[in-house]
């Protein structure tokens, strides 16, 4: 492990990555393993304007701007965070990477194909993509009783289409989880399915 490692979890909203993708990074703290948790869209300038769109809702924005703020924030997060932990061989974990912005920028009618090439001219790929699935219907379900608000990219229709585009991702590096069942049933998933990364035992 000299160069780190960069494991990616992503899925549409209400899957349960990010409770997982914490959860990872406590079970590698308790194994000493240096690591780094990390999640796009960031806190910094452009995460802070695309949390407002959030909010707020498009409002006149061209998928082709709101591609522009998702690319800007992550190339500030690869020089300031990413790139500078991967040198340190820590284990970056990131909740959402350029997935996300191929699948939810190419659900607007972009080529998520073209984006995803797009972004890994300048960003790192990852050792290991976890995608997250489980229906649409019951991450909003879970969305719904988690949280009093829905963002304005949480409708139906449109994860129906995010989620058909996580689906078509294929490479090496990529598993697809199913992320129905306990906490700790997905956890045992996600170790099963990066565990030939590391050297010892994850358990
Ligand atoms: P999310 O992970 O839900 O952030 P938080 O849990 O802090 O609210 O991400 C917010 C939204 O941003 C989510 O609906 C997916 C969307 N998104 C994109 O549309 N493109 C991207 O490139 C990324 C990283 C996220």
């Amino acid at each position: 492990m000299s160069q780190g490692l960069l494991i990616v979890f992503e899925g549409i909203d209400g899957t349960g990555k990010s409770t997982q993708c914490e959860l990872l990074a406590k079970s590698l703290s308790k194994k000493q393993v240096p690591c780094i948790a990390l999640a796009e869209p960031t806190r910094g300038t452009w995460g802070t304007k695309i949390r407002r769109l959030l909010s707020e809702g498009r409002k006149g924005i061209s998928p082709q701007e709101e591609l522009s703020w998702f690319v800007n924030d992550r190339k500030e997060d690869i020089e300031l965070n990413i790139m500078p932990a991967l040198r340190e061989n820590k284990v970056v974990l990131m909740d959402r990477y350029y997935f996300s912005t191929a699948a939810y920028q190419g659900a607007l009618g972009l080529d998520p194909e073209q984006i995803r090439l797009e972004n890994e001219k300048f960003a790192p790929v990852p050792d290991r993509t976890l995608i997250f699935q489980t229906s649409p219907e019951k991450c909003l379900e879970r969305i719904e009783s988690s949280r009093d608000q829905k963002s304005s990219f949480e409708k139906l229709d449109y994860l129906k289409n995010v989620q058909e585009i996580f689906k078509s991702f294929a490479g090496p590096n990529i598993r697809f989880i199913d992320s129905v069942g306990s906490i700790s049933e997905v956890h045992e998933k996600v170790l099963a399915a990066i565990e030939d990364l590391f050297d010892f035992d994850l358990k």
